[in-house]
């Protein structure tokens, strides 16, 4: 079982300025509660409750101010910063004392993930002993992302923003990796772009014949969060489901109680630290 989660939440988010001038993309609101609180709710699902937030370096206070140690949680969570956007790979090196001799998943503070099934999926995840996992979701713009070819849950392909493909298998922002990971990163050289690039880390598995895939299936949901407009897509789209439904999508003190991380008492801390809020109302509702 993977027990370790990275949470790689830096970046430039040169596409959201001047919003992200003085505040972490990740910081800022996906409808009710900040955008890290997704991808942090998915390494919950998948019942990872040791947690490294990867963030810009400066911008330590800020995520410590709303997410402290993880105890509110009954989680740990721990924190490094990244001294600049060097690419995706560069989260197992910064974290290469905290994965220790682990196998370990990886999320991008920026991905939104929603669906049925989701945790069964997430659950099976963790499963992996060797070799690396990805998590791929169809997509109309195959252009835009990096695409995987596959049979039975095996990767045959990777292409980075093909002009042309046969396949319109998105990979997600999503990873889980076995321990070999840490030599892996080593061998990797930064791209034209100057960044370390995850397709190449992918390659790596791949060429070993150990790189596998699960999907989100059509009743799943995988919004990136790059752009201003994809925030309002993404706002729009939990404001639909938690209003209309009546449950929230990421509230972690939900999750927490739900996985026997925390009782009430834990509940009633976390109301007061947030004050007295529509998210507070929430959380009373869920423990009275
Ligand atoms: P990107 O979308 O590549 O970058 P960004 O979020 O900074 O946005 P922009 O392109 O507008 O500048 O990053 C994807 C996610 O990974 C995002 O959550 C930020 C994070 N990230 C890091 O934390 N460190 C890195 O070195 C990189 C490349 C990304």
């Amino acid at each position: 079982m993977i027990k370790k989660g990275i949470i790689l939440s830096g970046g430039m988010g040169t596409r959201m300025s001047p919003l992200t001038k003085a505040v972490n993309k990740q910081l800022l609101p996906i409808y009710d509660k900040p955008l890290i609180f997704y991808p942090l709710s998915i390494l919950m699902l998948a019942k990872i409750k040791d947690i490294l937030i990867i963030v810009n370096k400066g911008q330590l206070n800020q995520y410590k101010k709303l997410l402290p140690d993880g105890k509110n949680l009954g989680m740990r969570i721990n924190y490094l910063e990244q001294d600049k956007p060097r690419g995706l790979p560069d989260a197992f090196k910064i974290g290469k004392n905290f994965i220790k001799k682990d196998n370990v998943a990886m999320i991008l503070g920026d991905n939104f993930f929603y669906g049925q099934s989701l945790s069964r999926m997430l659950l099976e995840c963790v499963k992996l002993k060797n070799g690396a996992k990805i998590v791929l979701h169809k997509v109309v713009n195959p252009e835009k992302f990096g695409i995987a070819t596959v049979k039975n849950k095996k990767i045959l392909s990777l292409k980075e923003k093909p002009k042309v493909s046969k396949s319109n298998l998105a990979v997600t922002g999503l990873y889980f990796f076995d321990n070999k990971v840490i030599k892996y990163v080593k061998k990797l050289k930064p791209s034209y772009r100057n960044e370390l690039e995850i397709v190449d880390l992918l390659n790596e598995y791949k060429k070993n014949n150990k790189l596998t895939a699960e999907f989100i299936g059509r009743g799943g949901a995988w919004l990136d969060t790059g752009s201003i407009e994809d925030f309002y897509k993404t706002s729009n789209f939990v404001s639909a489901i938690e209003n209309q439904q009546g449950f929230k999508i990421a509230c972690i003190e939900e999750i927490a109680l739900n996985n026997n991380w925390i009782n009430k008492k834990r509940i009633k801390d976390s109301i007061k630290f947030y004050g007295n809020c529509e998210y507070s109302t929430y959380l009373k509702k869920i423990i009275s």
